[in-house]
């Protein structure tokens, strides 16, 4: 059964530890992720952005899918549905479809109608049980087509935001989504210390995983991240295998047409990228 995300990252937080959002794009995604935390005995969030959403059919089509494996795969670590940057309306789609958490990006309007929204949805969702994240500072990069600046948050906006009852909260720390570029300034740790320190017990969230080395990682855990979000690596590993096979010209060899075998070594791929960032992450045996 999915759960909110509530408290696996009230624990993450306080073990000082953090737990993965891995972005889904369809089946193989899917099921390499779930399988890969239940094999390490880790909590995992599933995440989906409005485009991925579309991708596979809908947010229904996702929830089926998703239960469908939870149930056949017989998955007993805690795994979390969450909406990746979603809007108002998307973040309302979804709670109705069954998701079991959900982000609301207003990071893009002022903050009074961030506030505004965010309270909103943190009122709908709280009577279903539903996580929310809120974002504050949008985080550059390109995702799904929006393309954000990569500001820094403000403190006392991220307080004002987390003080409305959200359940976990992304700032805007110089992270972006994608690839970072070569004269990539790093991750500003004085904001994300100064954002703990007024949000005190509120999970944080890392967005733009792809890429951050291990010892800003490891640092952003120990300033109170206890979400991180991982996308573009997936994409890029299960690509990268998948074009070795091709390549190595496996699928004109017998049978290796076959979706089935054609798309293993990237399912594989996932897998490995996946279990790096859990050992990393610490989440390993936490479920
Ligand atoms: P990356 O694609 O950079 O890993 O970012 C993922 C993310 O933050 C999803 O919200």
């Amino acid at each position: 059964m999915l759960v909110s995300a509530k408290e696996m990252l009230n624990k993450a937080k306080a073990g000082k530890y953090a737990v993965g959002q891995f972005n889904i794009n369809n089946l193989e995604w899917t099921k390499a992720i779930l399988l890969t935390a239940e094999e390490l005995k880790s909590p995992v969030i599933l995440g989906v952005s409005e485009g991925a959403g579309k991708y596979m059919c809908g947010y229904k089509t996702v929830v089926g899918m998703v239960n469908g494996m939870l149930e056949s795969l017989k998955i007993t670590v805690p795994v979390a549905l969450h909406l990746d940057h979603g809007s108002y309306d998307g973040a309302l789609a979804c709670i109705e479809a069954g998701f079991s958490s959900v982000m609301f990006d207003g990071s893009h309007y002022p903050i009074e109608e961030n506030v505004a929204k965010t309270t909103e949805l943190i009122r709908i969702a709280g009577e279903k049980g539903i996580s929310v994240e809120a974002e504050v500072g949008a985080i550059g990069g390109e995702e799904d087509g929006v393309i954000g600046g990569g500001e820094v948050a403000d403190p006392e906006e991220c307080k004002r935001i987390a003080d409305l009852g959200v359940t976990m909260l992304a700032a805007g720390i110089g992270n972006i989504h994608g690839k970072y570029p070569a004269n990539w300034a790093g991750l500003n740790f004085d904001v994300l210390a100064k954002i703990q320190e007024l949000t005190g017990e509120m999970p944080l969230v890392l967005h733009g995983g792809t890429g951050i080395p291990a010892d800003m990682i490891k640092r952003a855990i120990s300033l109170g991240v206890s979400k991180i979000n991982v996308n573009t690596e997936c994409q890029l590993a299960f690509a990268d295998a998948t074009r070795k096979y091709i390549e190595a010209g496996k699928d004109l060899e017998g049978k290796g047409f076959d979706p089935r075998k054609l798309l293993a070594p990237g399912f594989e791929a996932i897998k490995a990228t996946v279990k790096e960032k859990m050992e990393l992450f610490g989440s390993v045996g936490k479920a």
